[in-house]
């Protein structure tokens, strides 16, 4: 069977696995660099297979096929054969490149490597491995298994190869695909941050409640959440940090955080993973 690897088993590397398996007949290995991670992936993986089938999405033996496909890993050589990598771990361009530089150490020559980041620059990834025609970003739509966008971005040193491959593997996932430059927030972000900024500054200049800029924005313009909800959801720590890149990167004035965003982050109200974000969450 041929070998994927995903790095990093949080929110979006269990999602991105969990994918792998169920739409794809590859054998996934799951790695995060934290035990804990990893058992914690295990069991959100297979509550969100259990729901599926409960709810009649997916059949019981597609469930056990899946679960034979994936294997939970915390030694990084297990990796080895892997053909494709999907690196997720932490937004810290730090720990991306020294992963990067460790992944070029033990993986294959032809194998590529993709990242989920949100916001770090693909070339400076390429340039820690010294394969950068097989580095590209795949970037996932939170909750992966639900979300049907990929966006791949290409820097300047990806190859076509590469490009081909990591579109028609999101698309054996069962996902859609648009191809992006290798700027600041890509598409998505670059767009989509503007926006939950603006209703943090709605918010904080006293213009309406939380529940009714969500609501305006709900029925109003017929999005499925609404923009504070979807900061929570996204993790407000994680859409400070895009913004904080947005206006360092493209140095216009438009991308500032709100000052309220960041009290909220100051004082550690990351939204949904913390329990209180904009709104409150039963844990
Ligand atoms: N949260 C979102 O909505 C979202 C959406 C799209 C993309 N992303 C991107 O996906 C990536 C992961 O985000 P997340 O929300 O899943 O984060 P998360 O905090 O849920 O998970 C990160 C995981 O990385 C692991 N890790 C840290 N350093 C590691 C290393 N050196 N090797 C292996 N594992 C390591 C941690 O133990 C943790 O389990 C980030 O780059 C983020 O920007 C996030």
């Amino acid at each position: 069977m041929v070998q994927v690897a995903v790095v990093g088993s949080g929110q979006m590397g269990s999602g991105i696995a969990q994918v792998l398996a169920t739409n794809t007949d590859k054998e996934v290995f799951l790695y995060d660099i934290s035990a804990a991670a990893v058992s914690q992936a295990r069991d959100s993986i297979t509550a969100s297979l259990r729901k599926l089938t409960d709810k009649g999405k997916l059949p019981k033996e597609r469930v056990d096929r899946a679960m034979g496909q994936l294997q939970f890993v915390t030694d990084l050589p297990a990796l080895q054969r892997s053909v494709f990598f999907i690196e997720a771990i932490v937004e810290n361009a730090a720990a991306k490149t020294e992963l990067f530089q460790e992944l070029d150490r033990i993986a294959e020559p032809q194998a590529i490597f993709a990242s989920n980041t949100s916001s770090i620059p693909i070339s400076t990834l390429a340039k820690a491995t010294k394969r950068p025609e097989k580095v590209i970003g795949m970037h996932f739509m939170n909750p992966v298994p639900l979300m049907s966008l990929v966006e791949v971005i290409r820097s300047p040193q990806t190859s076509d190869d590469t490009y081909n491959t990591t579109c028609t593997l999101a698309k054996e996932m069962g996902k859609e695909t648009v191809c992006s430059k290798d700027v600041a927030g890509f598409i998505v972000n670059r767009i989509l941050m503007p926006m939950i900024n603006e209703a943090f500054f709605v918010l904080h200049d006293g213009i309406a409640t939380a529940a009714d800029i969500d609501q305006a924005m709900k029925l109003g313009t017929n999005q499925p959440m609404g923009p504070l909800a979807l900061a929570d959801l996204v993790g407000l720590d994680t859409c400070l940090f895009i913004l904080e890149v947005l206006y360092r990167d493209l140095k216009d004035p438009k991308f500032r955080p709100c000052p309220l965003l960041q009290q909220l982050v100051n004082d550690g109200f990351y939204g949904r993973k913390s329990g209180r974000g904009v709104f409150h969450y039963e844990r």
